[in-house]
């Protein structure tokens, strides 16, 4: 190593030396460019597939004339509509530059260096990663046999360094969820003094199945719900998400919070998008039908689908190699799908649902690679 990069590692704390840098889904630009293909189906960030609601987009291009001005640092118009929407006060939101925002100001206000987060293997990695790079230790204990957060497992790993314990439901990758039941469970062994996170970012999409536990309905002191405007609204491009909690945690949390964020267009298509029922309903109906076509291909083909409530669903591969080359050769079709390996799940890969088309595509795409793709990998026992 260069004198100048040891000097540059003395700045950097052991906890965030060891990270490593979060690798998102391929951007379409990005295959389009280097396999020169002319149609590109991105089904790795489970993402809306039908874009944006008109009405989100209405008001963004409205306040485009307004950004010489910074943004309401109170954002009353967002948060007014989350209120009437949800029976809150503003004192009970905090909005962020996405979800992710919101965690990066749980990280800074409510945790120390050496202080355990507990959570679930194969999760969403954002709030670790998140949680490492201000030193605190991470803890996890497998899902259940059949892909869910295992409460019984975390309510007895609980220890006095517990912080923060952090679910992730509907779970990202496996798109299972826990039960009302199983909250309560989950509840009865935590704490007080210990800081539940609820990460709710594919609600929208569960809120159908009547044992899922809306945190909306709960009113614990110590419980943080973190939902976004990047999955069933179709923001994720303008970054903005919502929490909700104790006006306490709320109020701690604006002390961290960078003033200005979310900006201006970000809290405007918020703003526009929340209203529109009828594109949500759209996205969701488009959601159920891919899902269940997807689920029938994906079981035809032998592949054992974990069933999800989400916008996506994983599937086993059987191994890391055989999970590549079904994210290579499926690139190679011009179909972006996820492979699971930060996820501890190198074995599966993920696919999140498109629209009928871009189902269309991969399913193509699928039937093309897996003569071959049968003859090297077969199928893994269960
Ligand atoms: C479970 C989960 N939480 C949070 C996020 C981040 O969402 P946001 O775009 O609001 O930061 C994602 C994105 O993939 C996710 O899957």
């Amino acid at each position: 190593m260069s004198e100048i990069s040891d000097q540059i590692q003395t700045l950097v704390p052991d906890y965030v030396r060891n990270l490593t840098v979060y690798q998102a889904g391929k951007p379409i630009d990005e295959l389009t460019r280097e396999k020169g293909l002319t149609r590109v189906s991105k089904l790795a960030s489970n993402e809306n597939p039908l874009g944006p609601s008109p009405f989100a987009i209405k008001a963004m291009t409205n306040a485009l004339w307004d950004v010489h001005r910074y943004p309401d640092m109170n954002a009353y118009m967002l948060k007014s509509s989350l209120s009437k929407l949800y029976k809150l006060k503003h004192e009970n939101i905090i909005l962020g530059n996405g979800s992710e925002g919101i965690m990066a100001y749980i990280a800074r206000a409510f945790i120390q260096p050496g202080q355990e987060v507990l959570t679930c293997q194969n999760s969403f990695i954002g709030f670790s990663i998140i949680a490492r790079s201000v030193g605190a230790i991470l803890k996890t204990v497998p899902l259940t046999e059949d892909y869910r957060f295992d409460v019984i497992a975390l309510g007895k790993s609980i220890t006095k360094k517990t912080k923060v314990i952090y679910i992730c439901n509907p779970n990202n990758p496996t798109g299972t969820y826990i039960t009302k039941t199983e909250f309560d469970i989950l509840m009865s062994y935590v704490p007080k003094h210990v800081l539940v996170i609820l990460d709710e970012a594919y609600f929208e999409f569960a809120i159908g199945k009547e044992d899922y536990p809306n945190s909306m309905d709960y009113r614990y002191d110590n419980v943080l719900t973190l939902r976004t405007f990047s999955k069933a609204y179709g923001l994720s491009g303008i970054r903005i998400g919502y929490g909700f909690g104790h006006e306490d945690l709320i109020a701690n949390l604006h002390k961290v919070k960078l003033p200005f964020e979310p900006g201006l267009i970000a809290q405007m298509g918020a703003a526009g998008a929340i209203h529109d029922k009828p594109h949500l309903r759209r996205t969701v109906v488009n959601n159920q039908r891919r899902y269940a076509e997807t689920f029938d291909f994906l079981t035809k083909h032998e592949f054992n689908p974990i069933k999800s409530v989400a916008n996506f669903i994983a599937f086993k591969t059987g191994s890391e190699e055989a999970s590549r080359y079904m994210f290579d050769s499926l690139l190679d079709q011009g179909v972006i799908i996820r492979q699971l390996k930060a996820n501890e799940m190198p074995d599966y890969v993920r696919v999140s649902l498109g629209t009928k088309r871009e189902m269309s595509h991969f399913f193509k795409a699928m039937e093309a690679i897996l003569p071959e793709y049968n003859k090297r990998y077969g199928r893994p026992k269960k």
